[in-house]
């Protein structure tokens, strides 16, 4: 066991109402005081204050699933870190692949959001991970390192504690096929290792695996030395399945 956190955190995508948040955050408090990892959520931004509210003094984080790189500026639609954070938010899901596919974000893209992420008080939550063809090419390894290092370039080591980071094949997500446990722990392993021998801390940052975990596969994955928690999307949506996923029961 080491002493790294460890997170089981929701990804609500563009799902829910405020009143929805409301409801479902209440309700989940009582259920999940006991949790030993640490409960986030990424909700819509619409619903980052009322979240924020509603979970204030529990052990639930509330946070965003984007941001802009710019402070502030003329960016019609575009949301800014230190409004996230004013809203109440605590961390940023930042290079989701459903933002690296459908909006054309860019490592070096993801890298700025990272930096002014930190500068505003978020912390990051970097999303990697290869889609099919790149496994199938045999280039998954290669795809995740550039990801690796064009995200976290530049950015210094006490800022880099500060970062998680989400290992999600994009095979993976939404598709109710999971990487296997063994596949999982190899790659979160080659991650870590890989940075490591840049001079990242990556001993002390704690790696995530995501992608269709439900209620019936969280121990696979938290059970893996090299895996410190996982990222939920579609089994976050629900109030019973989530719970039983943050309420999994260890390995004896
Ligand atoms: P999923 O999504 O759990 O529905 O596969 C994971 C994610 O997109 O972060």
């Amino acid at each position: 066991m080491t002493d790294r956190k460890r997170i089981i955190a929701g990804n609500w995508k563009m799902y829910k109402t405020i009143e929805e948040t409301v409801s479902f955050v209440s309700n989940l408090i009582p259920l999940v005081k006991e949790s030993l990892v640490a409960v986030y959520l990424a909700v819509p931004f619409t619903a980052i204050r009322s979240a924020a509210d509603t979970a204030r003094g529990t052990n639930i984080v509330i946070g965003a699933q984007n941001m802009n790189d710019a402070s502030e500026g003329a960016f019609t639609g575009e949301i800014a870190g230190k409004m996230l954070k004013d809203a109440g938010a605590e961390f940023v899901i930042i290079g989701h692949s459903e933002r690296r596919k459908h909006f054309r974000e860019s490592n070096a893209l993801i890298n700025r959001k990272i930096k002014r992420a930190l500068l505003d008080g978020l912390q990051p939550l970097l999303c990697i991970g290869e889609t099919s063809e790149e496994r199938e090419e045999g280039r998954a390894e290669e795809v995740l390192e550039n990801q690796l290092l064009e995200g976290l370039d530049q950015i210094g080591k006490q800022d880099l504690l500060k970062v998680a980071i989400a290992y999600e094949p994009v095979w993976a997500i939404g598709t109710g096929k999971t990487a296997t446990r063994e596949v999982a722990q190899e790659m979160h392993h080659r991650c870590r290792d890989f940075l490591a021998k840049r001079g990242v801390p990556a001993d002390q940052m704690s790696l995530l695996y995501g992608g269709s975990v439900n209620s019936d596969n969280i121990r696979d994955f938290m059970d893996q030395p090299d895996i410190d928690g996982v990222l939920v999307g579609g089994a976050s949506l629900s109030l019973e399945s989530f719970v039983k996923i943050v309420n999994y029961s260890p390995k004896d």
